[in-house]
């Protein structure tokens, strides 16, 4: 049977409809002014939010924050130079974030140029292994460091305890090398004993997360100089967590300060708790955990630390140790929890997850 030019086409159209229906990756379509215009339902999937709301809103609102911009998307639209980005972290939703890989291209629609994008959601799996495998290494440059903070630890007793003897004997004139013999051995026992780390077991107890972070906020508001207040944007509906409060503190208090260092006079720091469902913490999945989030509006952590941000010894100031977030690290881990960061300027986020009872 033949068909007419006419009815070929619009089967084609009908196919190509239900094709983007059909379609596993996520596309969504921008009309010649970057509106949106168009999703697929794995695109609905993927962004958690339905055509009817996203569409009219500019692209910005899904690609803010992303090389995707306003500048490359117009340039596409008059060369028609398709591109892909690998590794977009999209921050579209609160608690929805995902990482992917986005080709866009031009195509024509009723003789309009438009920008298609495709979506390929960087595999799940991946990031989990990437994680595991962070912790791992983690673990071992960890262990590196205790072993060799402890090697240290015991001649500095000794060289400490000779030098008080060698004080008695002396006269006051040569007792100031003395004194600078155990001032300095002081200091790095006091170095040694943070690079051993937190080496007490966690003392659990049912705690009101909130009542946690306000010591916090206490303490910061007591001990900083530069009066910086800590923001509160608390769920009150979380449960009470099983924690060792001072621990959580510290870990908590050591992120903060970082913060505090980092940021100047007109930046805020603020404290975000969510109730998080669905989380992988080392490789397992845990249903449902209290979400503290320590967020800052200052300039981000530097690149080249990024990677390593929490193994010991890895600092980006001039002055610092790099233990902060170690033993932060390991605070969190003896309660099965997670810490994490994402960080680019103007947003930088430290988030501590705590697995909360079934
Ligand atoms: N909120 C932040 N903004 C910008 N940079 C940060 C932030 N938090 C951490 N950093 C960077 O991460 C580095 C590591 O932090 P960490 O607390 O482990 O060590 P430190 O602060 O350098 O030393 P210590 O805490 O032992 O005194 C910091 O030196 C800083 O460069
Ligand atoms: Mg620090």
């Amino acid at each position: 049977m033949l068909h007419s030019r006419q009815e070929i086409q619009e089967l084609k159209l009908r196919y190509q409809q239900t094709l983007a229906n059909q379609l596993v990756t996520a596309v969504l379509i921008l009309d010649d002014n970057l509106n949106i215009c168009y999703l697929n339902p794995a695109a609905e999937a993927l962004l958690i939010k339905s055509m009817y709301k996203l569409y009219g809103n500019p692209a910005d609102l899904i690609f803010a924050n992303t090389s995707i911009n306003e500048t490359r998307l117009r340039q596409l639209l008059s060369t028609g130079q398709e591109f892909t980005d690998s590794d977009i972290i999209i921050e579209f939703s609160e608690n929805h974030r995902f990482t992917a890989e986005i080709t866009a291209s031009a195509v024509e629609f009723d003789r309009i140029p438009h920008v298609l994008l495709e979506f390929k959601q960087i595999d799940q799996q991946k990031q989990i292994s990437l994680e595991v495998f962070q912790q791992q290494q983690w673990i071992a440059a960890r262990d590196l460091i205790k072993g060799l903070a402890h090697e240290i630890k015991n001649p500095l007793g000794g060289l400490r305890g000779a030098a008080q003897l060698l004080n008695k004997e002396l006269t006051q004139e040569q007792q100031e090398y003395t004194a600078m013999i155990i001032e300095q051995a002081d200091r790095l026992t006091n170095l040694v004993d943070r690079l051993l780390g937190p080496n007490q077991l966690p003392e659990i107890q049912r705690h009101n997360i909130h009542s946690v972070l306000e010591k916090v906020n206490q303490v910061v508001s007591f001990s900083n100089d530069q009066s910086i207040e800590l923001q509160r944007d608390y769920d009150p509906s979380i449960p009470s967590v099983e924690c060792d409060q001072e621990k959580i503190q510290q870990a908590v208090l050591n992120i903060v300060n970082n913060a505090i260092q980092a940021i100047s006079k007109d930046n805020t720091i603020t404290l975000k708790t969510r109730i998080a469902s669905n989380k992988t913490i080392n490789g397992q999945r845990v249903k449902l955990a209290a979400q503290i989030s320590i967020i800052d509006d200052g300039p981000g952590i530097p690149n080249s630390i990024q990677d390593t941000l929490f193994y010991p010894m890895v600092s980006g100031r001039s002055n610092g140790t790099g233990l902060g977030l170690s033993i932060a690290q390991t605070l969190v881990n003896q309660h099965h929890g997670k810490l994490s960061c994402h960080s680019r300027p103007g947003h930088t986020e430290f988030i501590i997850l705590l697995p909360l009872e079934q």
